[in-house]
């Protein structure tokens, strides 16, 4: 038999998927059963490489925080730009570093807080485990069943979701503690009250059993933003801050995904817990897309390395420039009132769509960070191939969503801050008709 003619392609001409997947990891997935590359943005709106115009309720995972092509970042940057200067290091001084470290360090509440910046979330909950571990001089960290802190070996110890744990390595010895799901586990039917009463009861029952007493720290995400969006009552940080505080254990608040405003409520996911901790981590939207992160601590914790330590990149000119523009442009806004108004009639357009959809099991979060969870009619089975589906309509319909949670059957909405009424509108008849079409 002869081989059938197939004519010779040089990689350059082949589809950009099959370049990708030849050339990128496996387990770096990408959505959709065809894949967009995005090409042109503006506002809340995407356009992808055949010219398909989205309205956008991802946002480059929560990190596009205000949008795209917006003026007063691009001319921050571009001024920058303008000066020469792309980087230097932190061998010498850099003003607009050393500016918003001043203004997050107060924004954050942490008495005499220190700023370390980095240029990724892990990057920052690694510091924040490291200064932890250093000044606790132990190596044991409690953290939620269901969380997710990023993708180097302290950051995936500490990740409570099997899907995202690519290795059992750790240098860090790890206890979970309930709190994270509350739709499922042990304590889902609870009321607020009880379900907190028993998330710190358990907190207690790991401390007793499952550690050496002397643990440095306890981290959470205020609402899980990869597991779901899955939010605790208010308060319940706080009740588990007393325990941690008869300890001197840390307390470390995951702000990766809830910080800037987007829970709408408080400028801190936290806050929705009435306690200040004591490291905040945060990166995602800071950066409005520029890569930047941090650790914002108490300064005798931030201060606690015996070492050099440095992140060459980490707060570098350029990032620090768009970093200051964006959080003038989400203070000036009232961007964190914008996302409380818009994610009311939000969550209550989608409550709507959950009482006709038996497919919708919950729907759940806060602000512009709003989870709907699908199971099987007529149970709570996870429907995760529901969740694809979905995405699918939407996508055919003009509206690109995100998904996750531990069985990867929920659907997430976290569009850009800036996000309009008619916006809103828009997409809430988008996920109506395409709920209904799945
Ligand atoms: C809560 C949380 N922490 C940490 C990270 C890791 O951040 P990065 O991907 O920038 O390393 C993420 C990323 O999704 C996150 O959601």
């Amino acid at each position: 038999m002869t081989e059938p003619d197939v004519p010779h392609r040089h990689p350059l001409e082949s589809p950009l998927l099959e370049r990708h997947r030849a050339v990128l990891p496996s387990w770096m997935a990408l959505y959709y059963d065809e894949p967009i590359e995005i090409v042109r943005a503006s506002g809340r709106r995407v356009t992808d490489g055949d010219g398909r115009t989205y309205l956008d309720f991802f946002a480059g995972i929560l990190t596009n925080a205000i949008g795209y092509d917006v003026a007063e970042i691009s001319d921050a940057v571009r001024s920058q730009l303008d000066t020469g200067v792309l980087h230097t290091s932190t061998l010498y001084l850099i003003r607009k570093q050393v500016e918003l470290a001043e203004r997050i360090a107060e924004l954050s509440g942490i008495p005499d807080a220190k700023v370390f910046f980095t240029n990724s979330g892990t990057e920052a909950n690694e510091t924040a485990l490291m200064l932890a571990t250093q000044y606790r001089r132990s190596n044991q960290i409690l953290t939620l069943r269901n969380s997710y802190h990023g993708r180097a070996f302290g950051t995936v110890g500490i990740t409570g979701n099997r899907g995202w744990s690519a290795s059992s390595l750790s240098p860090v010895k790890v206890g979970y503690v309930h709190g994270g799901y509350r739709y499922r586990g042990p304590f889902a039917g609870l009321d607020d009250a009880g379900y907190i009463d028993a998330c710190t009861e358990d907190l207690r029952d790991v401390l007793r059993t499952s550690t050496s007493g002397d643990v440095a720290a306890f981290i959470a995400e205020p609402i899980q933003g990869v597991g779901g969006f899955s939010t605790p009552p208010d308060g319940m940080l706080g009740a588990f801050k007393e325990v941690l505080d008869e300890h001197g254990i840390l307390l470390i608040s995951d702000e990766v995904q809830t910080g800037w405003g987007r829970t709408g409520e408080h400028f801190w996911g936290i806050d929705a817990h009435g306690v200040t901790p004591d490291v905040m981590t945060f990166a995602k939207g800071l950066g409005n897309g520029l890569a930047i992160g941090g650790v914002v601590a108490r300064g005798d914790i931030m201060d606690c390395l015996g070492a050099n330590s440095i992140s060459t990149f980490g707060g570098n000119p350029v990032a620090t420039a768009g970093a200051q523009a964006t959080l003038d442009y989400v203070l000036d806004h009232d961007l964190q009132g914008n996302a409380a108004k818009q994610g009311a009639t939000l969550m209550a357009g989608l409550r709507d769509i959950q009482s006709r959809h038996d497919l919708v099991g919950d729907v759940r979060g806060k602000g512009l960070m709003i989870g709907i969870e699908l199971v099987r009619p007529g149970g709570d089975e996870p429907d995760p191939a529901a969740a694809g589906r979905v995405l699918e309509e939407t996508k055919a319909r003009g509206l690109l969503i995100g998904k996750g949670g531990l069985y990867g059957n929920v659907l997430r909405l976290a569009p850009p801050m800036t996000l309009t009424s008619e916006e809103v509108t828009e997409a809430l008849g988008i996920l109506g008709e395409s709920i209904a079409a799945v």
